[in-house]
């Protein structure tokens, strides 16, 4: 089983922290493929607890060596605090790989993000405020800052120069800002070259030879399939791919080394920022699914908004992963209700819908029909098999995996590594 993809199958914050924690032991490489510092993984290891945002959750594990591949983009500033903060609870960073293909998040990216947001108004997406968007846009518009041109001075100028040349007229004329001064982004990212150059590597050509020779590679999205930017809600998503394909686009390995795609699900449904939400609750059960289930950002400290299960995009996110398992996360916080509601298909203008519509009207006109099973009451965070879950714990996991279309591998009773009931192994 030489590589993996570990993805979100909904809106993000799924628990992907957690479970690529908990494979980090076993896993030689855990690389991250898309997405910065937006992302924001909570890993608890006995009786600590870690926010990571930019660094892949394999850094927790000491044999294994963590890598960010060109598909990220790499705000140096938080990379370098993140390493200091992790060094200061002496966690091992030495090992961690940069791709020099990866690009960087500048100063005028996170401003740009913040005053694009301001300037939608109304229709902002509510983004993370991360630069994410202006990074990747630079990216795709070929004028974007890669890790490699910090070590040459007059490339990086050049590179900036051209960069900002568009967008300090903007800036200046559609926003009301001050201009940037090109030295002082110069010398600001130079001074990130020294820091950052024993890190840095030809990731793709180390990646294809681990898995030649055998090695275990997991590649760990950030956000989730809903959020990708060719297969998500778009316009409210985020600007990268983190469905499965982006872990090849974002990595230099091509789909014939991946083995497996395991999609991060969780037993209810939540979503940050903006954006359509069929089975969001307004009411005191989506109080109740926040308050129990912690539902605060670990990046931005927002709310997160909460609803019940969505079978209809747990399918979706089967199909645009081909994804080979689940892992359920969460089903602790489900313990107590009396009945739970499940949406098994969509009211779409007086038809019943079973996939999710392509077209963005319809998704906002859709209305989920719920089918409610019955809840249980009994504490299950120390259940360590399937047959230990009370009976109608049990039937929940095997309504979900009937619905989603590909089977329930593991199941999280808790945020600990050690609260997992494991089904099949993945590996
Ligand atoms: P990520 O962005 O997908 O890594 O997820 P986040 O870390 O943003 O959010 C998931 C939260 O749920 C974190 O606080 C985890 O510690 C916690 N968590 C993960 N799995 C479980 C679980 O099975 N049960 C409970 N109660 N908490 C979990
Ligand atoms: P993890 O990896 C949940 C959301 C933002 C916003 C949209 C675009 O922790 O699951 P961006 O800053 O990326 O341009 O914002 O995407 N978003 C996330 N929501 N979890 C995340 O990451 C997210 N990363 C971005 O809230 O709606
Ligand atoms: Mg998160």
């Amino acid at each position: 089983m030489p590589a993996l993809v570990l993805l979100g199958a909904q809106w993000g914050d799924e628990g992907k922290g957690k479970a690529t924690d908990l494979l980090g032991g076993s896993v030689d490489y855990v690389v991250r493929y898309q997405g910065g510092n937006n992302a924001g993984h909570t890993v608890v290891v006995g009786d600590q607890k870690y926010a990571l945002h930019l660094l892949p959750s394999g850094i927790l594990s000491p044999g294994c060596t963590p890598v960010i591949g060109n598909g990220v983009v790499v705000d140096p500033a938080v990379l370098l605090s993140e390493l200091s903060g992790l060094d200061e609870r002496g966690v091992d960073t030495s090992k961690l790989l940069i791709s020099g293909n990866a690009h960087l998040i500048t100063p005028y990216h996170t401003t740009l993000d913040k005053v694009s947001e301001r300037f939608l108004g109304k229709r902002k997406i509510g983004t993370t405020g991360r630069g994410i968007g202006p990074a990747y846009a630079d990216k795709i518009n070929r004028v974007g800052i890669r890790v490699q041109d910090l070590f040459d001075e007059s490339i990086l100028r050049q590179k900036v120069e051209a960069a900002l040349d568009n967008k300090n007229q903007v800036l200046a004329k559609l926003y009301n800002r001050r201009a940037i001064a090109v030295e002082q982004v110069v010398e600001e990212l130079l001074g990130y070259a020294d820091p950052l150059s024993g890190y840095v590597a030809d990731t793709t050509l180390l990646l294809n030879n681990a898995i030649d020779q055998g090695q275990v590679v997991l590649f760990e999205g950030g956000q989730g399939t809903l959020l990708d930017v060719d297969h998500g809600t778009y316009p409210f998503v985020t600007s990268s791919n983190p469905t499965a394909g982006g872990a090849c686009t974002g990595t230099g390995v091509g789909p014939t080394k991946i083995n497996r795609v395991i999609g991060i699900l969780k037993a209810y449904t939540t979503r940050v920022g903006a954006g359509p939400f069929p089975t969001e609750l307004l009411d005191e059960d989506g109080e109740k699914l926040r308050t129990i289930g912690g539902e605060r950002g670990v990046t931005t400290g927002r709310d997160r908004r909460c609803g019940w299960f969505d079978a209809v995009i747990a399918r979706y996110a089967t199909r645009v992963n081909g994804l080979t398992d689940f892992f359920l996360t969460k089903l602790d916080v489900l313990t107590g209700w009396e009945r739970i509601p499940v949406c098994v298909a969509y009211e779409i203008d007086g038809k019943r819908v079973e996939e999710l519509p392509y077209s963005q009207t319809d998704f906002h006109h859709a209305k989920p029909i719920y089918e409610t099973l019955p809840g249980w009451s009994e504490d299950i965070t120390q259940a360590k098999t399937f047959d230990e879950l009370p009976k109608n714990a049990q039937k929940y996991v095997q309504a979900l995996e009937e619905m989603s279309g590909a089977p329930i591998s593991a199941i999280g009773v808790g945020p600990g590594r050690d609260e997992t009931i494991q089904i099949n192994s993945f590996l």
